[in-house]
């Protein structure tokens, strides 16, 4: 057992992801890509040389500590998992305090067993999604290394969480990179009462994601996408805590949406390690997500059969599948709009996560991901569109026979419900215009679980009326 934290930065380092480079820098360097191969960045850890719990139950000891700001985030808690900074360098806002809740109706919904399915609330961090788990690691990293500003390109959630970074801690400027009327109004406003500046360039998530890793490197601004490796150390947690709330027993399944491919990948990496530190004993199936109109991994997995192969990926595939798309102009559509990606930085990761985890990739349409969204809605929490894919997901998996009815599935709800009213309003609309301007343009042909507001006059008389009809 464990006795003391070591979190020494010399036991860790960057490593390019490909094996036959396997380039390594050290983790004071700021790098996104290979200088080799141009490959992506891993942080790496000379597990030998830390002291790493041989337990997982070892973490709950620090559920006694909540009063110090280590221990009360749900990140930093694991911080032995992530040991690259050390813990005075740490930039925490008390992110990661999030929910696993059972939910019967849903498990209904998708087709499990009452008390199979789960629902890893990541909409409750400080910021409203996911995104917080990463951020926190990324900042704390760009504090090391001294930055003083830090950008990203964002289809809303990642620019949310680094507008709040910046404008809590006052460390760092934020500035953030935004495709043209591709982000929702709710994320949109957290960027700008957080104070980042804001780039809304013309053109979509991809257009900006190129643009920001070139003005990044020009001037010198700390990136924080997830090509990032730090920011995927933190991202890692979210599966600790998974874990943790099911008493440290690994799920059958973890569902999750894909958009650049990050949380994926991190979730590989926690399992990766976790395997090779003895502390699981098997890795749960993985489950990525991608919405219909913007199915990049779906039909490169899936239809076109490319694989981790232990690194030695089928680069021709992969190449010409995007001169394809390139030729064609195609260009993401859906409406979960944080999911609405064409050009996954993370793609080679995630296949390595997809090998880690026995995975599969589904795509699921606007449809079912509003329906699935709407079950959320009615049974827990809620969840923003691009997180209702994971249970419409789960849902697909379950009627092909893929998940049993008896697994034990969490899908994970990457973002708040008031992230993205405009789809939800719409949903729910008594107001045909509304429904057919927001969602019947994108293919949405009802909305079977609609919950409408019953419009009344101002009459005591008939509102009475209404109400005892309606109830
Ligand atoms: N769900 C939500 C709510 C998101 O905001 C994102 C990504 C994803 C799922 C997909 O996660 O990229 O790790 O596969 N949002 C990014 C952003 C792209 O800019 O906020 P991923």
């Amino acid at each position: 057992m464990a006795t003391a934290v070591h979190t020494n930065t010399d036991q860790a380092f960057q490593r390019c992801l490909a094996p036959d480079c396997g380039a390594t820098y050290d983790v004071g360097e700021v790098r996104t890509s290979c200088g080799e191969c141009g490959g992506l960045l891993d942080v790496s850890y000379d597990w030998d040389r830390i002291n790493v719990p041989d337990s997982l139950r070892w973490f709950e000891k620090k559920w006694a500590r909540r009063n110090e700001p280590l221990c009360r985030s749900g990140v930093w808690r694991f911080h032995e998992m992530l040991p690259f900074a050390p813990a005075e360098k740490v930039v925490t806002i008390g992110e990661g305090q999030t929910l696993l809740s059972p939910s019967d109706g849903v498990a209904k919904y998708v087709g499990l067993n009452a008390g199979g399915l789960y629902l890893e609330y990541e909409g409750l961090n400080p910021s409203g999604s996911f995104k917080d788990n990463g951020m926190t690691a990324a900042f704390t990293h760009a504090h090391t290394i001294g930055a003083k500003r830090a950008a990203c390109a964002s289809t809303g959630n990642t620019s949310a969480s680094l507008a709040l970074y910046c404008g809590v801690s006052k460390l760092m400027k934020g500035v953030i990179f935004i495709g043209s009327g591709k982000i929702s109004y709710g994320k949109l406003s957290q960027a700008l009462d957080y104070g980042a500046l804001t780039i809304q360039i013309a053109g979509d998530f991809d257009d900006a994601m190129q643009r920001v890793r070139q003005v990044s490197e020009q001037l010198g601004i700390y990136l924080v996408n997830s090509v990032n490796p730090f920011r995927l150390e933190g991202q890692k947690t979210i599966m600790y805590r998974v874990l943790e709330s099911l008493n440290w027993e690994v799920p059958d399944w973890i569902v999750v949406p894909g958009g650049n491919l990050g949380n994926s990948s991190s979730f590989g990496k926690a399992f990766m390690e976790m395997l090779e530190l003895g502390l699981i004993d098997r890795a749960p199936r993985l489950a990525v997500i991608n919405a219909t109109g913007a199915d990049t991994l779906h039909e490169l997995y899936e239809v076109h059969g490319q694989r981790w192969n232990d690194g030695q990926i089928d680069q021709q595939t992969t190449s010409a599948f995007f001169d394809d798309m390139d030729k064609h102009n195609r260009r993401a559509s859906t409406i979960a709009s944080a999911i609405e990606i064409n050009r996954p930085v993370n793609y080679e990761k995630c296949l390595r996560a997809l090998a880690v985890c026995d995975g599969v990739v589904r795509e699921v349409t606007d449809q079912e991901i509003l329906d699935a969204k709407s079950q959320v809605g009615a049974n827990g929490f809620g969840c923003e569109p691009a997180s209702g894919a994971s249970v419409a997901g789960a849902k697909k998996l379950r009627e092909e026979g893929v998940i049993a009815p008896s697994d034990r599935v969490v899908c994970v709800l990457t973002g708040h419900q008031l992230k993205d009213p405009t789809a939800t309003v719409a949903y729910h609309t008594a107001d045909q215009d509304e429904f057919n301007r927001v969602l019947a343009s994108r293919g949405v042909q009802r909305a079977e679980f609609a919950n409408r507001a019953v419009a009344v006059p101002n009459d005591l008389d008939q509102i009475v009326q209404a109400i005892q009809l309606n109830s």
